[in-house]
């Protein structure tokens, strides 16, 4: 047998392969045949014959391997595959309409150098109403605004973000300028406009010579970012216990551009948050130096600036999870 053969072996099956290693390298087969013969091989002749004997076993048993392995191989070649066919579509998640908006706002106040912070949400009297100058009378700490988890000690779930505030001027001396996301409580009846739970963002900013006109130019900077370079401001005087003087900020309604709609109710302009000078007495609670240092500090809802930018008219959809609804946001990013 020459070795020239070998290559030209095939097995299609696993039968013609057997057919191949009986033949060639069994007990009986070919190569123990020659190994046998290899007796009588004069002398001067075994080194060269004996070496082209190890050549062709070696050389047989390495293409039945290799044959084994084509027909291993061809037994899953897929032949149905269509490559062709079109992926299966990938389901994609959506983000929640709160959290696109939420980290919208948070980009534009970091881009004006606004950091984040936190707090919890579980609090007790002083972050929520002693340190912010909350009267101790104030209707706020009723149960019918507050829920209460115990009282006296008084644990309550945060009624609004500003409590953060309270938190940060804790560890922390001016220069100050955080903002501050999160979830607050309120004990209300659940309705079309009103949830016992939703979402502000805080800001607050402490310095030396910080003055009202740069709260303005921040809000307004705000404003034209999120609704639009032609969007304008109104401040309308108000009062919170924390801040003098306040002021409650409107922008002019991104729905009908300021001409007056059902939404603004004709009036042009809707309201969408709540700011201020920090009051002196707030600074001095919370130890920072009010003869030294000025603030200002605003708070908004998150659901107020969503419904206005995408129109959700009913409050309970952020928190019913309906996909229909959160899939409508499946563009944004
Ligand atoms: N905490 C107020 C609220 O929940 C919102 C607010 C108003 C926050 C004025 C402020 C502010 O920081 O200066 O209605």
């Amino acid at each position: 047998m020459l070795l020239s053969e070998v290559d030209g072996l095939t097995a299609a099956t696993p039968q013609e392969w057997d057919a191949l290693r009986i033949k060639y390298l069994s007990k009986k087969g070919v190569v123990n045949d020659l190994m046998a013969d290899f007796r009588n091989v004069p002398a001067e002749q075994k080194r060269e014959v004996g070496m082209k004997l190890n050549e062709l076993k070696t050389a047989l048993q390495e293409k039945l391997a290799a044959l084994k392995e084509t027909m291993a191989a061809s037994e899953d070649n897929h032949d149905d595959l269509d490559l062709t066919r079109t992926p299966y579509p990938v389901r994609l998640g959506t983000r929640h309409p709160l959290t696109l908006v939420r980290n919208e706002i948070i980009d534009i106040f970091s881009r004006l150098g606004f950091t984040l912070a936190d707090g919890p949400e579980v609090e007790d009297d002083w972050h929520v109403f002693g340190s912010m100058n909350f009267a101790d009378d104030h209707p706020a700490r009723d149960m019918q605004d507050t829920f209460f988890v115990t009282r006296q000690p008084d644990v309550l779930l945060r009624t609004h973000t500003s409590s953060v505030q309270s938190r940060v001027m804790e560890t922390m001396q001016p220069p100050i300028r955080v903002i501050c996301p999160g979830r607050v409580y309120r004990n209300e009846a659940i309705s079309a406009r009103a949830h016992c739970f939703f979402h502000q963002v805080e800001g607050l900013y402490i310095d030396k010579n910080v003055s009202f006109a740069d709260l303005k130019q921040v809000l307004l900077t705000f404003a034209r970012e999120m609704f639009g370079a032609d969007t304008k401001i109104r401040l309308r005087p108000s009062y919170f216990p924390f801040t003098e003087p306040s002021a409650e900020m409107d922008i002019s309604c991104n729905i009908c551009g300021g001409k007056g709609c059902a939404f603004c109710k004709q009036t042009g302009w809707v309201e969408i948050l709540g700011c201020g000078m920090v009051d002196p007495n707030v600074l001095e609670a919370n130890g920072i130096d009010s003869s030294i240092y000025t603030g200002y500090a605003f708070g908004m809802g998150v659901e107020r600036i969503t419904n206005l930018k995408y129109q959700v008219k009913d409050l309970r959809m952020f928190s019913e999870n309906d996909v229909r609804f959160l899939e409508e946001f499946q563009s944004a990013n």
